[in-house]
């Protein structure tokens, strides 16, 4: 693995997200390539730095962020650091198979876009799943008991759409948190 590439690469996203809080900043990209790597240590067979990299610019070209089409983003930061194009075409597809709403109900197709998918899907669950959500519903103006909703509507379903066993066995303590936590809101809420 090119570790100047990925240096790089962090470096470029802390610069891209700047300004950005709550959900979509470069930390969520930090957590998400630090998880991407921890699955890739239990599914053999995955190319480490497709993983790394396609982690690290998963959220390059967020359609609710950035106005680019194709990957421009992350292809540009790609292409200045030398990147051959096939393994460009790697990274993006990989890329291209995290988002969730595009892909309900579809599979990645290669073992690095699953990987970093799980891992994408580990960051809205836990504690940090917690926080983002509420970060989120704060900067779109929604109550505490919209956000809620969204544990119901998505988060709580997240387990059973991981594509690893390894992002399995890393989902289950943060899905217990996320159940335990509604316990309470629910207990919390409704005190006379
Ligand atoms: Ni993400």
């Amino acid at each position: 693995m090119n570790d100047a590439t990925i240096t790089a690469a962090i470096d470029y996203i802390q610069d891209l997200f700047r300004g950005n809080s709550g959900g979509h900043d470069a930390e969520h990209s930090l957590r998400v390539y630090r998880n991407a790597l921890l699955i890739a240590d239990g599914e053999p067979g995955c190319d480490t730095e497709i993983v790394a990299l396609a982690a690290l610019l998963h959220d390059a070209d967020d359609h609710k962020l950035f106005h680019t089409e194709n990957n421009a983003n992350a292809r540009s930061f790609l292409t200045a650091q030398k990147v051959a194009p096939e393994k460009i075409k790697r990274i993006c597809e990989a890329i291209n198979a995290v988002s969730f709403s595009q892909n309900r109900g579809k599979r990645p197709e290669t073992l690095e876009g699953k990987i970093v998918q799980d891992a994408d899907r580990l960051d809205a669950l836990g504690a940090i799943g917690i926080a983002r959500t509420f970060a989120y519903g704060g900067e779109h103006g929604r109550s505490l008991d919209e956000s809620v909703a969204h544990f119901h509507e998505k988060l709580l379903l997240l387990k059973d759409e991981l594509n690893t066993e390894t992002a399995r066995i890393l989902a289950e303590p943060r899905h217990a948190l996320l159940v335990r936590f509604l316990e309470e809101y629910e207990k919390e809420s409704s005190l006379k």
